[in-house]
């Protein structure tokens, strides 16, 4: 049965429109969105699919195909949570959204499905609500630009479900686009669209299958001892207002005087966002080699500064690494578990997925998955048909 046709099963009429919006991996700039830094997705092609309706009464009915479960509220009044089904608090984080913005959206029945597999750290969640929210702007005719969905999903996310991430994640579900690379500066959220030459190379994703644990708390943490950085360094910065601020001569020069902890991690951040720049050069330049040694450089710094690789991640990069035509690895996302990237040479790709699929299990008893995705296009709406 295809989705239309669940769709009418459950809700005893046609949808009207179909949205899409997709997953992610970050190439390069971990940790550093919400140090007002730079980072460099692409969207992939596995993406959360929402088949609507409106209704004129005001209802809400959310049908997760992942989940098969179902949760509904009303728009005419404070959307509350529903913890028997938290699934659906990124779309209600949405249609809450909306009305924190003077706007009550219509009723509506909505199907929900996704390929993005969830909790590997590939955005499903950003996924879920972009979608929902270029659904919700579809059904009600508003005239609102993809950013301003974006800033609403990311509030979504920071004030309903309270993860208090950046704004890389639906940024790039909003405004990715086939072919490139999103190139963003999480502070003024300038952005330019980088080519992907992928006739030179592929990114290949493993997901370790490790589920993330901790994140939301050593997530928040991170957050907070690169604040505490911020402050520190103030004294002998006093213009700085984030560690984007702060440039790595500045860094070098005045680091030795914050706690070591605290070094560590700001340390990862103003190296981390330097490496952007430097990757956007060679992805221009197409320098494989040096492309390879930027993503080995993040990953080491993320493992021994940041503290949020684990073993499987750390594994998942040495495999790849042993590899003949393997430029470079790193883990991407949060951490603590989800995927690792690898850029390798067109035609190794099968060579790095055998030997993950031999030695990986073997060592973890867990077993992986591996992807190879083009950059896609972000969010979209089409109308369909009766
Ligand atoms: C998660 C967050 C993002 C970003 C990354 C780490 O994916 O949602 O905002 O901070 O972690 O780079």
């Amino acid at each position: 049965m295809d989705l239309s046709e669940r769709f009418e099963t459950i809700f005893a009429h046609k949808p009207a429109i179909r949205a899409v919006a997709p997953g992610r991996v970050n190439l390069i700039g971990e940790h550093t969105d919400y140090n007002d830094g730079f980072v460099l997705p692409i969207a992939i092609q596995y993406a959360v699919t929402v088949l609507a309706r409106p209704r004129t009464d005001g209802r809400v009915r959310l049908y997760s195909v992942d989940f098969g479960a179902e949760s509904a509220f009303d728009t005419s009044r404070e959307i509350p949570r529903d913890e028997k089904q938290p699934w659906s608090h990124y779309e209600r984080g949405v249609f809450a959204g909306f009305l924190n913005r003077g706007i009550t959206p219509c009723g509506a029945d909505m199907l929900i499905h996704g390929d993005v597999p969830i909790g590997a750290g590939l955005s499903s969640s950003a996924a879920v609500e972009m979608a929902t929210a270029v659904a919700v702007r579809a059904m009600n005719h508003l005239d609102l630009p993809q950013i301003e969905l974006v800033k609403l999903a990311q509030e979504a996310e920071n004030r309903f479900v309270g993860m208090n991430c950046g704004i890389m994640d639906q940024f790039i579900s909003g405004m990715g686009q086939a072919g490139k690379a999103l190139f963003l500066d999480c502070r003024s959220l300038d952005y330019e669209r980088v080519p992907f030459p992928d006739d030179a190379f592929s990114v290949v994703i493993l997901n370790t299958k490790k589920k993330r644990e901790l994140t939301g708390s050593e997530y928040n943490e991170r957050r907070s001892q690169c604040e505490q950085g911020v402050r520190l360094l103030r004294d002998k910065l006093p213009g700085i207002r984030a560690l984007r601020d702060v440039s790595v001569s500045d860094f070098e020069s005045h680091a030795h005087g914050l706690p070591e902890r605290i070094r560590d991690r700001c340390s990862h951040v103003v190296f981390e966002n330097d490496r952007v720049g430097s990757f956007v050069r060679a992805l221009k330049e197409r320098d494989t080699r040096r492309m390879g040694e930027l993503f080995l450089a993040s990953h080491e710094s993320l493992r021994d500064l940041y503290a949020v690789s684990c073993p499987e991640l750390d594994l998942m990069v040495e495999i790849a690494m042993d590899i003949d035509g393997v430029l470079g690895a790193r883990m991407t996302g949060a951490g603590f578990g989800g995927c690792a990237i690898a850029v390798v040479k067109k035609g190794r790709e099968k060579a790095l997925e055998e030997a993950v699929f031999s030695r990986y299990p073997k060592e973890t008893n867990l077993q992986p998955e591996v992807y190879v995705s083009l950059p896609s296009d972000g969010a979209r709406v089409e109308i369909l048909s009766d």
